[in-house]
């Protein structure tokens, strides 16, 4: 079994990669942050020898993502998929939420899964499975989340359910995955306060 995890590096990236790891397959570990995605490798192979390697690349630049599905093909065909990859932007009402900030979360939340979808796809086996990491932000609205980057994610839940269909990828199962929100993510990534979603009057803290 061979997989591409993108954003191997990160907290839900590492988990699948180590989960596909020790199950038995070929894991390539995608990651911008090439030594963090080198640490889970470590790991990993201290456990599975030779089954995981890392790789530099940013998801949202079309000739990283080639080359690294280039690197996953050696291996033979692609059966595993998952696009973690992603960023968040800062926490503001979408009135005031900055433009270059949006571009910026779009190219690697939005672009970054459109482009491992397009490179990927003509690689992975009959009855392989992509599954691309969205957000419950995708599908419930936050005050203060405005467009920030998990309402890219609807993006990403459509480009599982709509566009890769229409990319006539033959059988492979597509998947989109809806975490909630984990503190620590959050505060690493500045988005939220760390006592959670800032609410203008109504919602609230998950
Ligand atoms: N963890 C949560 O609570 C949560 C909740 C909702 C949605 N999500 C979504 O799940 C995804 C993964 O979350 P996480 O908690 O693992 O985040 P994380 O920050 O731990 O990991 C994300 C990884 O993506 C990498 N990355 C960022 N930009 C990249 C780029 N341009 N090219 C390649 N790699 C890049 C980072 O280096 C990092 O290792 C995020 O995109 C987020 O939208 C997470």
């Amino acid at each position: 079994m061979n997989a591409i995890i993108t954003g191997g590096g990160g907290d839900i990236g590492s988990a699948c990669a180590r989960l596909l790891a020790f199950s038995g397959g070929n894991v390539l570990v995608v990651d911008a942050e090439l030594e963090a995605a080198e640490q889970v490798v470590r790991e990993i192979n201290e456990r599975a020898e030779g089954r995981a390697i890392a790789t530099a690349a940013d998801v949202s630049i079309a000739a990283d993502v080639q080359r690294y599905v280039a690197q996953a093909a050696t291996w033979g065909p692609v059966d595993v998929i998952v696009h973690a990859a992603g960023i968040a932007g800062p926490a503001a009402p979408l009135h005031e939420f900055d433009e270059a900030e949006f571009d910026r979360v779009m190219a690697v939340n939005a672009r970054g899964t459109f482009l491992g979808l397009k490179y990927a796809l003509p690689f992975v086996r009959d009855g392989g499975a992509i599954v691309n990491i969205a957000s419950v932000s995708g599908i419930a609205g936050y005050p203060s989340a405005g467009a920030s980057p998990d309402d890219t994610a609807a993006t990403r839940t459509n480009s599982a359910g709509c566009s890769a269909p229409r990319l006539s990828c033959g059988a492979a199962r597509r998947f989109s995955a809806t975490p909630a929100w984990r503190r620590s993510w959050r505060a690493r990534n500045c988005c939220w306060p760390a006592a959670g979603p800032v609410s203008r009057g109504s919602g609230g803290a998950l």
